[in-house]
């Protein structure tokens, strides 16, 4: 089993999205087998570059011209990694009601016409197989429920552009209101773990 994960916070694996990720991750390298691989993108600290201009004309270049293009290669390098992924985490704090912009110059590398989603008169379609995609989220505030005072960009942006490509089986996981003190981070880091407990071993209810 190969798992990808994607962590977006400049706080690197210090960032309360990274370690609610650890949750995530550690159930998933538990159910991995002995085969089980974890590669690893810190783009919070690491953060790959946006797109250049020879990156929008990407679609005409042949197999031999993407070699030869250093951004068309990284574009290549991370969607191999989605390819080869069984399971997908995603590590990433609200910015601005959506996603940080080093989790959209990834999507940008990686949601590409005519390599990993095609364009017909039906719409948008997608290439890529489906997987388990999970999405670790720390945000100051709330963004859900009945205490949310500000809207949430993040989550339908995220469950419309990777279902573009293929990938709509998601499942989000959050800790809400890391802001609102250190009470309410508590509970907030409480109720996600148990969420995520529910969601990968259910039974531990029964026992
Ligand atoms: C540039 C920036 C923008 C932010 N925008 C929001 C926001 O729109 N809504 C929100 O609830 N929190 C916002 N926050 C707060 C972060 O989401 C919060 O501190 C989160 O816990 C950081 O997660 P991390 O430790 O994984 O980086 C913002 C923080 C920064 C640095």
């Amino acid at each position: 089993m190969n798992i990808l994960r994607i962590s977006c916070s400049p706080q690197g694996v210090e960032g309360e999205s990274h370690k609610l990720s650890d949750a995530i991750v550690r159930y998933l390298l538990e159910r991995g087998g002995s085969t089980v691989t974890l590669v690893e993108r810190l783009i919070g600290v690491d953060p790959i570059p946006h797109i250049g201009a020879d990156y929008a004309n990407i679609v005409q270049l042949s197999a031999e011209e993407i070699q030869g293009n250093a951004l068309a290669r990284l574009s290549e390098a991370l969607i191999g990694e989605v390819e080869r992924a069984d399971a997908i985490v995603i590590a990433t704090p609200m910015h601005n009601l959506g996603v940080p912009s080093v989790l959209k110059a990834w999507i940008d590398h990686v949601v590409r016409a005519g390599r990993t989603f095609d364009v017909s008169a039906e719409g948008k379609k997608g290439r890529l197989g489906d997987r388990p995609v999970f999405v670790a989220i720390a945000s100051g505030g709330r963004f859900s429920g009945a205490h949310a005072r500000q809207p949430d960009f993040l989550t339908p942006y995220l469950k419309a552009v990777l279902g573009t490509i293929g990938l709509t089986n998601i499942t989000f996981f959050s800790i809400q209101g890391t802001g609102l003190g250190s009470t309410a981070v508590e509970n907030a880091r409480r109720m996600a773990a148990h969420d995520i407990q529910v969601h990968f071993a259910p039974d531990y209810l029964d026992a």
